[in-house]
C-alpha cells in the first residue's frame, strides 16, 4: 500500500478551508527566512501557497544571511508583539553563526506553530501537547488515515533532530508504541530497524534504508528530501523496500504535503486559541 500524503493533505486542506471560513477568524502566518538557501526558499514558498489555498493570510520576512542572532530575535519579537500575527515560523536551518536555540526560544509559545519552543516540546514529551512539530504530526495523521494504530507496535525512528526524530518518538510514545530512537552513532543499526513494525527514516541520506534493514510487513515512513541529479529522493530505497513493506510513503507525495497540512492546522489552532484568550 502506498501512503498517499498528497491526497490526504489535499482533503485536509479542503476541510480546513471550510473551518477557517466558518470561524470568522483571520489567521495569519508569518515566516522568517535568513539567507538565500534555495531549498528553504522553496519550502517557504510552498507554505505561503498553502496559506492562500485555505484562507490563511501570510507574510514573509527575509533577512540577510549575515544577520546576527540578536537581529533575528528582534524580528521575531516584532512578530510576537503584532496582534495580527497568529503563528510564526522561522525556517530552519539558520546560518551556522546564528544561535538556533536562542531564536526558537524567542518565539512566543502560543505563536509557535512549528512546535519547537521548549515549552511546546516539554508539553509534547509530558504527554499533553498543544502544538506538535509539523512533520511528525503529519505522519501521525497519515498513519491514522490509513488505519495504522501504533498502540503496542514496535516503532523505530532513525534520526534525533528537534524537527523530526525527537518529536516523532514522543508522538509515537504518546500513542502507546514501543519506541526506539536510532541515530548516526547507533551500533548495528539494522538489528534495530529489522525489529520495527513502524520504521521512520529521517536520516538525510539518499536511499539509506535498504531491504535488508526492513522487516517484512513493516510500515515505512520516509522523511528524506535529498536532491539526487536534480531530483527529490527519499532516505528509503523505495523501489526495493516497497516489495517488503506492507505500506510505504513515496517521495515526493508522502510526508512533505502532510507537513504543510499540519502547519496550516497549527496556524488555525493558534488563531483559535488566541481568540479565546482575548489576545486577538
Ligand atoms: N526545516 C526542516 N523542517 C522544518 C520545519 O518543520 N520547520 C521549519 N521552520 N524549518 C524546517
Amino acid at each position: 500500500m502506498i501512503l498517499d500524503g498528497k491526497k490526504v493533505s489535499e482533503a485536509r486542506l479542503a476541510r480546513l478551508k471550510e473551518e477557517v471560513e466558518a470561524s470568522g477568524l483571520t489567521p495569519e502566518l508569518a515566516t522568517v527566512i535568513v539567507g538565500k538557501d534555495p531549498a528553504s526558499q522553496m519550502y517557504v514558498r510552498m507554505k505561503h501557497r498553502a496559506c492562500g489555498q485555505v484562507g490563511i493570510r501570510s507574510r514573509g520576512v527575509e533577512l540577510p544571511s549575515d544577520s546576527t542572532t540578536e537581529e533575528v530575535r528582534e524580528q521575531v519579537d516584532r512578530l510576537n508583539q503584532d496582534q495580527d500575527v497568529s503563528g510564526i515560523l522561522v525556517q530552519l536551518p539558520l546560518p551556522p553563526h546564528v544561535d538556533t536555540h536562542r531564536v526558537v526560544e524567542t518565539v512566543l509559545p502560543e505563536k509557535d506553530v512549528d512546535g519547537f519552543h521548549p515549552a511546546n516540546l516539554g508539553r509534547l514529551f509530558s504527554g499533553n501537547p498543544i502544538f506538535s512539530p509539523c512533520t511528525p504530526r503529519g505522519i501521525m495523521t497519515l498513519l491514522q488515515e490509513y488505519g495504522v494504530e501504533p498502540e503496542g507496535l514496535r516503532a523505530v525512528v532513525i534520526g534525533r533532530s528537534i524537527e523530526v526524530g525527537r518529536p516523532m518518538a514522543a508522538l509515537l510514545l504518546n500513542a502507546s508504541a514501543t519506541v526506539t530512537i536510532c541515530h548516526s552513532r547507533t551500533r548495528e543499526l539494522p538489528s534495530f530497524t529489522r525489529q520495527a513494525d513502524i520504521l521512520v527514516a529521517a536520516v538525510g541520506k539518499a536511499r539509506f534504508v535498504e531491504p535488508t534493514m526492513v522487516r517484512e510487513g513493516a510500515v515505512v515512513i520516509d522523511v528524506g528530501t535529498n536532491q539526487v541529479d536534480g531530483k527529490l529522493c527519499g532516505d528509503v530505497d523505495f523501489d526495493r523496500v516497497r516489495e517488503i513493506a506492507s505500506a510505504i510513503t513515496p517521495v515526493p507525495g508522502g510526508v512533505g504535503p502532510m507537513t504543510i497540512a499540519s502547519l496550516m492546522e497549527n496556524t488555525f489552532l493558534a488563531a483559535r486559541l488566541q481568540s479565546c484568550t482575548g489576545a486577538r
